[in-house]
């Protein structure tokens, strides 16, 4: 049996999970306990999770192989984690509502993040709901998008990040690496058959068969629609806080309102194709 205790946060996304210690191999219950806390809430929350990177990664791994980002300001000693060391982060990136890397034909299935270093006010990360976000939308709109496909494009972030310094990297070697993909608009959960709108300011750039004008009009909507508190949480990190995110299904920001040291480790867990 689990010992996992599960408290929702909000009815659309989050949950607190205690009960387990990250540190050791999981339990067949506490893993499968976890996984269906994920695909219900999206985002788990976890405190007082003293890991090192390695403990870390041994962890993801219990839910898939590590994906390792094509770019990243600081990879970690083994490039199984990456290091988030950051004192102004406004315009690095992750303060604009995105899921993660979806430039990837197979963009991650999750991201863990470890709070090694806190600042001393601010850093808190929001997250929404896809899915919520989706549902809410209008029975046309929905139905106008249902099968529409979008372009991801690794160039839209590199050059921002390439621009303020963040990403040295040779903008045309990652293109060649990273063409731009096509993802349907709208995705299905592989395991909970939830629909998710699957389109973010960092790396959509148009939908497939739209006149510009058109996607003029309904990219901005659909990637703005997420920004409703109705759909989000906000996580407030703790030293030693562990947020577990399923990427096909959330979009995060990271309020970018703390001027001391932030310190996070991340690792990513691969993804697969999406339909
Ligand atoms: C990320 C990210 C959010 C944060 O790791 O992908 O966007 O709050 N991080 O650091
Ligand atoms: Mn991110």
């Amino acid at each position: 049996m689990s010992s996992l205790h599960v408290q929702p946060v909000t009815a659309s996304i989050g949950a607190n999970v205690d009960g387990v210690d990250l540190r050791e191999p999981l339990s067949d219950a506490d893993r499968k306990a976890i996984l269906e806390a994920l695909f219900e809430h999206h985002v788990l929350f976890f405190r007082n999770q003293d890991i090192t990177p390695e403990q870390q990664v041994a962890f993801a791994k219990q839910f898939g192989p590590i994906s390792f980002p094509p770019f990243s300001p600081k990879y970690g000693d083994d490039p199984e984690y990456i290091v988030l060391d950051q004192t102004s982060p406004r315009g690095e990136g992750a303060d604009q509502w995105h899921s993660d890397n979806t430039f990837m034909a197979e963009p991650p299935m999750g991201s863990i993040l470890h709070a090694v270093k806190i600042p001393e006010v601010g850093g808190d990360t929001c997250f929404a709901s896809a899915v919520a976000a989706y549902e809410a939308l209008s029975p046309p709109i929905q139905r106008l998008i249902d099968g529409l496909t979008a372009v991801h494009d690794i160039t839209k972030p590199l050059r921002k990040g390439i621009e303020a310094g963040h990403a040295e990297v040779d903008l045309a070697e990652m293109q060649a690496k990273w063409p731009p993909v096509e993802h349907p608009v709208v995705r299905t959960h592989p395991v909970s058959g939830k629909k998710a709108l699957f389109v973010n300011r960092n790396s959509t750039t148009h939908i497939v068969g739209l006149s510009e004008a058109e996607n003029e009009a309904l990219l901005p909507m659909l990637m703005d629609h997420i920004r409703s508190p109705e759909f989000q949480c906000r996580f407030t990190w703790d030293t030693h806080s562990v947020a577990f995110w399923d990427n096909r299904t959330t979009q995060h920001f990271a309020v970018p309102d703390y001027r001391t040291r932030r310190i996070m480790n991340r690792v990513t867990i691969a993804g697969e194709k999406v339909v």
